[in-house]
């Protein structure tokens, strides 16, 4: 692991029992179903299918896809986050496995292949190299099997806001050895983060390497959506969605923008 990728792991330690408190854990056992209605939309139907999510942190999302009928093996690289998620599983009674690993060694870590493989909201900036993580994604994949990803669009991730005005502020793509470095006082659940553990290291990927990654290493694309919502409030000034308060838009006042995209892809 290098020393960037490092640094990620030891942030994300120290995420998980700031989140463990700010995500809506009791809700999600009472039955609320976490998924994002873009990603709720789009997956389909996945009973009975053996499902891989990437970076599941700390997995309820991945029993989320458990009450939808998959069988899911989650796996991250934080030992915090498979150890919350493992304890979810084992409160709820909805069953899934949680494999502890960095997403490169995903195919040496887990034997089995899948009918679909998922990661959303917050997962490949934290990646070096796109094209090899999109080679992962296509040696977990049976011939036939899918591929789903949502995440924050690489036209908004370019952006910042300064003095509540939306500025262009970082490059559009980064090379593996020159990540972004940033600081940040707080969690994107808004607590703060412990000072000792606040760096961490991020990658910008355009969607030409995201889809080109994706296609040479043999998988097709289904759909390709751009949306004006996105999961989190990536900046202050952007305000709850209308129609669904857990997802962010900017204000009527600035022109729109993609803030999200999302993608499907089979393994032919
Ligand atoms: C923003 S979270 C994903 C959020 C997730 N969609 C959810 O439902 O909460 C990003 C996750 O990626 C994990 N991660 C970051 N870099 C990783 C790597 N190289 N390999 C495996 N997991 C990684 C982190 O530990 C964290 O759990």
């Amino acid at each position: 692991m290098n020393t960037y990728t490092q640094t990620n792991l030891k942030n994300w330690e120290c995420r998980v029992p700031l989140h463990l408190k700010s995500y809506p854990l009791e809700k999600f056992k009472s039955g609320w179903d976490p998924l994002f209605p873009i990603e709720a939309a789009e997956v389909g139907d996945i009973d009975g299918l053996n499902v891989l999510h990437l970076q599941c942190h700390i997995g309820m999302d991945s029993l989320g896809l458990v009450r939808r009928g998959a069988k899911v093996t989650g796996l991250d690289f934080s030992p915090s986050a498979v150890e919350a998620a493992q304890a979810l599983s084992d409160e709820t009674g909805l069953l899934a496995t949680f494999v502890q690993g960095d997403v490169y060694a995903t195919p040496k870590l887990i034997k089995k292949r899948f009918d679909l493989v998922y990661t959303t909201w917050g997962t490949i900036t934290w990646l070096p190299d796109i094209t090899k993580w999109a080679s992962v994604v296509a040696a977990m994949l049976k011939r036939g099997g899918r591929f789903y990803i949502a995440d924050g669009h690489p036209t908004m991730l370019v952006m910042e806001e300064e003095d509540g005005h939306l500025v262009h502020k970082y490059p559009w793509k980064t090379m593996p050895k020159s990540p972004m470095h940033f600081d940040e006082e707080i969690t994107y659940t808004g607590e703060p983060m412990p000072q000792e553990a606040s760096d961490s290291y991020d990658w910008a990927h355009p969607l030409s390497s995201i889809i080109g990654g994706l296609l040479d290493a043999g998988l097709r694309l289904d759909f390709l959506h751009e949306h004006d919502t996105v999961a989190w409030p990536y900046v202050n000034l952007m305000v709850p969605d209308g129609d669904e308060p857990r997802m962010y838009r900017l204000p009527d006042t600035l022109p729109p923008l993609p803030l999200s995209f999302s993608l499907g892809a089979t393994k032919h």
